[in-house]
């Protein structure tokens, strides 16, 4: 059994992000720029910007977090998204989900400008992404894309099995596994036997949101198990939570050949996929 160790991955990709950026400014393009959206406090999100806040500065980005209050009205966020849109020294916009109740974030997704939405939620990238043409990818399959590909993990001819079917992994999970000639199956909350198309998977992508779900008896011998989930346990530690997965590490471990750990997997490599976006932005100008 080997770890794919998103850590390693993305601190190789950040690098090659950094000499990309500098050389790009030698031509005489701009300095790549984020700007984020925050509404509210809520402890993840903070947290997930911060990061992406301290990622931009690593590789040489600029960055800008616009935060507001969760009692913000959608009128007002859809003006400071359409000021962004204008704006011209900012390449990517990223608003933070969820937000609260009395948004819709459909709505939100859909003021993006298309060329901006360095999160590829916009129905145009979606378009695109199905299509298997160029466009911003949605950070966290776009991720475990580059993780795979580090690793030189076959996937063509394959069975994929992704389970959840969230717009922001599971749909385009199965987009991208399609796009690198696996055969592809969706599991969700009403799928009945999940562990009967799982046990015929090679590559197990769980995104589900319930903590240890993917036990060895779902899983076949010698399979990639990808794990997405990130659930928020408290604990007595100095953060005072832990992150667990959506596969029970120990157990999957048993049979996989390869496997990610939580955290330390796909995490950075979300984080990484935003940056590699965010480059393209610049690029595509
Ligand atoms: N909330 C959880 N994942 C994401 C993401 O990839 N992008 C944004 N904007 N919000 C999120």
């Amino acid at each position: 059994m080997e770890i794919l160790s998103g850590i390693l991955v993305a601190k190789q990709i950040k690098k090659e992000i950094k000499a990309e950026v500098e050389s790009l400014i030698n031509q005489g393009f701009k300095r790549p720029h984020l700007a984020a959206i925050l509404v509210g406090a809520d402890g993840a999100s903070m947290t997930y910007v911060n990061a992406k806040e301290k990622d931009c500065e690593e590789v040489g980005f600029d960055s800008t977090v616009l935060r507001f209050a969760a009692t913000i009205t959608e009128e007002e966020l859809l003006i400071e998204v359409e000021k962004i849109n204008n704006n011209t020294e900012i390449d990517g916009l990223i608003v933070q989900l969820p937000l609260p109740k009395h948004i819709n974030e459909k709505k939100v997704t859909e003021t993006i400008s298309w060329k901006k939405d360095v999160d590829g939620f916009h129905p145009y990238n979606v378009g695109l992404m199905f299509k298997g043409l160029p466009c911003y990818l949605p950070a966290t399959p776009f991720g475990i894309i580059k993780l795979l590909e580090y690793y030189k993990i076959e996937t063509s001819g394959k069975n994929c099995v992704v389970i959840g079917r969230s717009d922001i992994v599971g749909k385009p999970m199965a987009a991208l596994m399609l796009g690198k000639n696996c055969t592809v199956t969706i599991c969700h909350s009403k799928t009945i036997d999940i562990n009967s198309f799982t046990q015929k998977a090679d590559i197990v992508i769980a995104a589900v949101g319930i903590p240890n779900y993917v036990k060895a008896e779902m899983i076949k011998e010698g399979a990639v198990v990808i794990d997405v989930g990130i659930t928020r346990v408290d604990d007595d530690s100095e953060k005072g939570y832990k992150l667990i997965g959506d596969v029970d590490f120990n157990s999957a471990a048993t049979k996989a050949s390869f496997i990610t750990p939580v955290p330390g997997g796909v995490g950075p490599m979300t984080r990484v996929g935003l940056l590699l976006n965010t480059l393209m932005a610049i690029k595509n100008k």
